[in-house]
């Protein structure tokens, strides 16, 4: 699919990752909308401004991934706006950390309801219109860790092998619309979700600085000896929403870290 002239929603899309597929999609000629909380309304006109100077279009929408009817109004929006939907990037993601003995039910759930349940139901919003275009993609973040288990985050690993799970079932019901689906993989990306959640944990739990567990999660123990930009992970989504002829499919973009 050329992406000039399409239509994308990006969920989490105010800062991170999903700026940076924002602004991969923007540079292929995408309008995007950026779907995320109120809360994130400083950063999410910063990445609007951004795209703006990219030289595409791009509108700000409230949504809260885990109220389907919040869901149902950014798709209806986004319609209102730009007449149309190609694109659904499902990125909008949360992290907590501890071990299973100590893992607080609420929290268990607060991770499964954005990270899965979040990703169902905006992709059961947008469904009906890319089935009536006979027209669409569906990208979904899961993570190297959708693909094998480590401690201290089983929550977050099960809700992202969920999502590749989730990924080739949907891509099953959606090829006869020729609708696509799949899913990224990324590994160490310097976010929020890094800096602020899993460096202090790993600093805490292994008594070194922050930098040291940076230096050796993202380079020393990454096969091309650096870590992942947004870019790539935005440059990845980019790719697989101009391919054609491929669904169900989970990419790595993890510099090596994740083989299988
Ligand atoms: N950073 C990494 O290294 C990494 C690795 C693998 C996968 N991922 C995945 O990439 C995605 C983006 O993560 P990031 O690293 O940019 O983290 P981030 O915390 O910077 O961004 C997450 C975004 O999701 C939004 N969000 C959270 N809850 C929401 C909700 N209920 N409704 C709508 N939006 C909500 C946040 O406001 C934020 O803008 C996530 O799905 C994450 O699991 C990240």
């Amino acid at each position: 699919m050329d992406l000039k002239g399409t239509v994308a929603i990006v969920t989490g899309g105010a800062r991170g990752i999903g700026r940076g597929i924002a602004y991969e999609l923007a540079k292929e000629g995408a309008r995007v909308a950026i779907a995320d909380l109120p809360a994130t309304s400083a950063d999410r006109d910063e990445t609007i401004a951004g795209i703006k100077r990219l030289g595409s279009d791009a509108v700000a929408i409230d949504v809260d991934v885990r109220d389907f009817a919040q869901c149902q109004a950014m798709v209806q929006k986004t319609i209102d706006a730009w007449g149309q939907v190609d694109i659904l990037v499902n990125n909008a993601g949360v992290i907590k950390v501890g071990p299973v003995f100590m893992f607080a039910e609420e929290d268990w759930d607060f991770i499964q309801d954005i990270n899965v349940k979040g990703t169902f139901l905006c992709s059961k919003a947008v469904a009906p219109h890319m089935m009536q275009r006979r027209k669409g993609r569906i990208v979904n973040l899961s993570s190297m860790a959708g693909k094998s288990g480590r401690g201290g985050v089983s929550a977050y690993c099960t809700s992202k092998f969920a999502v590749i799970g989730f990924t080739q079932a949907l891509a099953e019901e959606m090829g006869q619309f020729d609708v696509t689906v799949n899913a990224v993989c990324p590994g160490e990306v310097d976010t929020y979700m890094w800096r602020e959640v899993l460096l202090p944990a790993i600093a805490l739990g292994t008594g070194v600085s922050k930098e040291e567990a940076w230096e050796q999660a993202a380079v020393k123990n990454v096969p091309l000896k650096r870590p992942q930009t947004v870019e790539d992970i935005g440059q990845a989504v980019a790719f697989l929403c101009k391919a054609d002829n491929i669904t169900g499919e989970s990419i790595n973009v993890t510099g090596g870290s994740e083989m299988h």
